[in-house]
């Protein structure tokens, strides 16, 4: 039978991050995964060319979009769900563990006592195993912590994924473990968790950093990370996973842009509350990171 789930790829080169519009031919009901708004930090300027281009595509194919997905609280881009959002009243979800994620960077930046690290700034928050339904097309939420303690992978129809930063395209490996509440052993079970999905499962990367000689690719599947995974293939035990995660962590220096992109991401992409010239401002926590 023939795939009824629809998927195109959107790459925003700047921070290599694959957005996604996936849709069911039928209802011609939407989602979009993973939005990115564009941001040039030398002049602080943010853009929608990136968000406009998805919003073209879902006009020009009839499409009502319905929800906006985060896999996660990203630390290298900015999220452009708020833009979608307003241009077509869809809803904004993310991981329910997102509440730990916000707590923690609330700390972080001394946030005002008026955000509430409890999941509001999002329209819902998914549980884990909740099942969403899109036209005939049936979203599993499924939580794959390790690389942040709130992230999600989106099953559709028990055919793709779309997971996030849990693991890359096979030469590229699987995501750091370093930010506050990650851990390269709960990534590692997580992991085991997608790879127990059905060899044939298609699944679509958040981010690649291609290796010398190809460009950017955004499909892979569980037969081919468990055959070639750098990391995580089959036959790498968990003590050899978390040693190597651990190490390489250490030599990362931070994404450029996570001081910007945490701020404006625990908000589910709005910018923090203008100043009393009318001005919005983000914060740089001096010594700290
Ligand atoms: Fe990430």
């Amino acid at each position: 039978m023939n795939s009824r789930v629809n998927v195109q790829a959107f790459l925003d080169k700047d921070s290599e991050t694959f957005s996604y519009v996936v849709w069911d031919a039928s209802s011609l009901k939407a989602i979009v995964i993973d939005p990115v708004l564009d941001f040039d930090y030398k002049s602080g300027r943010t853009s929608t060319t990136s968000a406009e281009a998805i919003l073209a595509f879902i006009k020009s194919h009839c499409l009502s979009l319905v929800w906006i997905l985060e896999t996660h609280a990203h630390a290298d881009h900015l999220s452009a769900a708020p833009f979608l959002k307003a241009a077509t009243q869809a809803k904004i979800g993310i991981g329910k563990h997102i509440t730990q994620v916000q707590e923690s960077f609330k700390a972080v930046f001394n946030l005002e006592k008026e955000f509430l690290p409890n999941g509001e700034q999002f329209d819902h928050l998914f549980e884990d195993g909740e099942i969403l339904k899109l036209g005939e097309l049936s979203i599993k939420a499924m939580h794959m912590p390790g690389h942040t303690p709130a992230d999600m992978v989106y099953l559709v129809n028990d055919e793709c994924a779309f997971i996030g930063d849990t693991l890359f395209q096979p030469d590229v490996g699987t995501a750091r473990c370093d930010f506050p509440g990650g851990s390269a052993k709960t990534l590692f079970q997580s992991i085991q968790k997608l790879l127990s999905l059905p060899l044939q499962t298609k699944l679509y990367v958040c981010h690649d950093y291609p290796t010398a000689g190809r460009g950017h690719e955004y499909e892979t599947t569980v037969a081919l990370q468990r055959e070639a995974n750098i990391h995580v293939r089959d036959g790498v035990a968990e003590q050899e996973f978390v040693l190597r995660r651990e190490t390489r962590d250490k030599s990362l220096s931070m994404p450029r842009l996570i001081l910007p992109a945490i701020q404006i991401n625990i908000r589910a992409g709005k910018l923090p509350p203008a100043e009393s010239n009318g001005q919005v401002y983000l914060k740089i926590p001096l010594n700290m990171l």
